[in-house]
């Protein structure tokens, strides 16, 4: 029989109560984290949000307790009734906030009972939790822990400070519809069938980009949201299908503007964890980032930058590098210092790792002690060898580590490879925050699989001003297309430690010049009218020039908590196959709801 909470309030919370409180009489509710019973002594560690507190049951003051005390297991909840008692010498707990301190029940009421847990709550070091999928299933278990409990509590402080920064700045919040029409950031679009106009799907915001525009249009100046978006995309640790931007915009701007809101924005919120990020940024343009670091997103906790080495090699006669080189291919390296010591089976593991991002091998040279040796030495000879370790500014002790390929590959494969090596050897101060502004983007992309160019940040970004007349010659000559591949757009990236945290862009603002970059996109002007002829519309009713950009919630709560793993600052993310295993979605809907959207299976 379960006893009744009637009336019954809690005083305080399981984490709040000290030496100072001795003698109060309390109550407290939770769960039960742990019990151990010791004959006429029963201990309760009792939990909830705030912390964990002992409890002490004794068989000789409180009979009735004792005896309840005796059927509690793992996870009951329950209310106890007590006294606030100094610990015995030698018995307090320094990892507890109340460890100098126990309540010595004389009442408890078993509220709930609660099954044997699938996997144990509390384990030491997050080496030795269950598998992530089982605690995804049991989500409300997993959340939990204090682990978890922390990450969202600090999300939902994070989402506060927004809030609190966005409206003292004069930014109005404003909601846009979910259910929406495609609005292309990059990736497939969720859609959600019209049972009313049976046929016709709505798509669900990859952002509230051009509606956010629009409310520029509508005279607004200065816009917030913090918006869902949905993205069917490829899952990575720090990417889910569903997430939440602090999505902004702002009226006459310009990138200064728009940068001074986001390092402002950054600096607001990381006073979270007593963090004080500079007050501006640092800024490197986006081919100074992937020549140096090899990516739009430097980690710059640590140095380790990418050196050139096609210089040194432009009249070897190793026929692959000189074939890399004659197609407008690169030689660069990476050097781990002090690492010359690696072993036959480490360079084959880093080499297994470049590969993953396209790279053919992984040549290595390494400046021994006694002697300097190389995976190069046949083919290129000593001499050579020893240029190449000056040309990479290696030292005695140091390897060197050479990918050769197209530009993207070496920029991929030894971007990633500087990091994986930087996590290996520990360089990476944990205690760091390196924010990073990253500009002048490329307004174009070229797509391997279709030949066409697509827009790298998204279609509504605004060529820069320097490159204007070059966009339009590419536009308007056949014979210059390929010139968009070097148009440089007003885009910009926030990055912190290696995390792309906001990105934006100011935008075209001008018809004409939108219906030149749908064009550039290869969407003919029926097409681009069907599509966003509400928008090309809008532009021609007095459209303010207007900027703005867009942070990702969750990639800075990833930040603020110090995990790498986006699900553990979302309270119920999804599983890298976009799937929820705790409801079981996606699941199937009945014959009957299809038939009334309109909708057959083909299976
Ligand atoms: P962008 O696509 O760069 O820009 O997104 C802005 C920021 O949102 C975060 N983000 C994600 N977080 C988790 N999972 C994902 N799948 C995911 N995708 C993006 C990143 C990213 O920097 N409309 C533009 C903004 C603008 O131009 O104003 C946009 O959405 O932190």
């Amino acid at each position: 029989m379960l006893d009744s909470l009637g009336n019954l309030e809690k005083t305080h919370s399981c984490g709040e109560l000290r030496e100072s409180d001795v003698g109060k009489r309390v109550v407290l509710m939770g769960w039960v984290a742990k019990k151990r019973d010791f004959g006429i002594f029963t201990f309760i560690d009792l939990r909830d949000r705030e912390g964990v507190t002992q409890i002490v049951v004794s068989e000789e003051t409180a009979a009735k307790a004792h005896a309840k005390a005796k059927n509690l297991r793992g996870e009951f909840v329950i209310a106890v009734l007590g006294e606030v008692v100094s610990r015995a010498e030698g018995t307090h707990n320094q990892k507890l906030s109340t460890g100098d301190i126990e309540i010595k029940a004389s009442e408890l009421l078993i509220l709930n009972e609660a099954k044997t847990t699938p996997f144990q709550l509390e384990v030491a070091g997050s080496e030795n939790l269950a598998s992530e999928d089982t605690r995804l299933k049991y989500r409300y278990l997993d959340l939990r822990r204090p682990q978890l409990q922390h990450n969202i509590r600090m999300r939902a402080k994070a989402v506060a400070k927004i809030r609190e920064f966005m409206d003292a700045r004069g930014f109005t919040e404003i909601e846009t519809p979910i259910l929406l029409k495609s609005t292309p950031e990059g990736a497939r679009d969720f859609v959600v069938p019209s049972r009313i106009h049976a046929g016709k799907f709505f798509a669900l915001p990859q952002s509230p980009q051009i509606l956010k525009q629009i409310t520029m249009i509508a005279g607004f100046d200065k816009y917030y949201q913090i918006a869902r978006c949905f993205r069917d995309e490829d899952l990575r640790a720090d990417r889910q299908p569903e997430f939440t931007q602090l999505d902004v915009e702002m009226s006459f701007a310009n990138q200064e503007m728009v940068y001074r809101v986001i390092e402002g924005f950054f600096q607001h919120v990381f006073k979270l964890i007593d963090v004080e990020l500079p007050e501006n940024f640092p800024r490197m343009t986006y081919v100074e980032a992937m020549r140096r670091y090899g990516s739009d997103k430097p980690d710059l906790r640590f140095e380790m930058e990418l050196a050139d080495l096609s210089g040194e090699l432009k009249d070897t006669d190793f026929a692959p590098f000189a074939s890399i080189l004659e197609s407008g291919g690169e030689i660069k390296c990476v050097v781990a210092r002090g690492k010359a010591d690696y072993s036959r089976k480490q360079l084959d593991e880093l080499q297994e790792f470049v590969k993953r991002y396209g790279a053919n091998a992984l040549a290595w040279v390494k400046l021994g002690e006694a002697e300097t040796t190389s995976s190069l030495l046949k083919v290129l000879g000593q001499e050579k060898i020893e240029a190449l370790a000056r040309a990479a500014n290696a030292a005695e002790g140091d390897a060197v580590l050479i990918v050769a390929g197209k530009k993207s590959v070496v920029a991929a494969s030894l971007g990633a490879l500087r990091v994986e090596i930087a996590r290996r050897e520990n360089l990476i101060d944990k205690n760091a925050y390196r924010p990073l502004l990253v500009t002048e983007f490329p307004m174009f992309e070229l797509n391997d699989e279709t030949g066409n160019y697509d827009a790298a940040h998204h279609p509504f970004t605004s060529p820069m001003d320097e490159d204007l007349e070059m966009f339009k010659r590419a536009i308007e000559n056949e014979a210059d297309h390929h010139l968009l591949g070097a148009v440089r757009a007003k885009a910009y990236d926030a990055v912190i430690n290696g995390y792309e945290c906001a990105g934006g862009s100011i935008r075209i603002h001008q018809k004409e010049i939108q219906a030149l970059n749908f064009k550039a996109l290869g969407l003919s002007p029926e097409k681009a009218r069907e599509r966003f002829g509400f928008f090309l519309d809008a532009l021609e009713y007095g459209t303010p020039p207007h900027g703005g950009f867009a942070a990702g919630i969750e990639r800075t709560c990833m930040i603020l908590c110090g995990t790498e793993n986006i699900r553990d600052v979302m309270a119920f993310p999804k599983t890298a196959s976009a799937q929820d295993l705790m409801m079981d979605s996606p699941g199937a809907v009945d014959n009957s709801q299809l038939k009334e959207l309109g909708i057959k299976i083909v299976e």
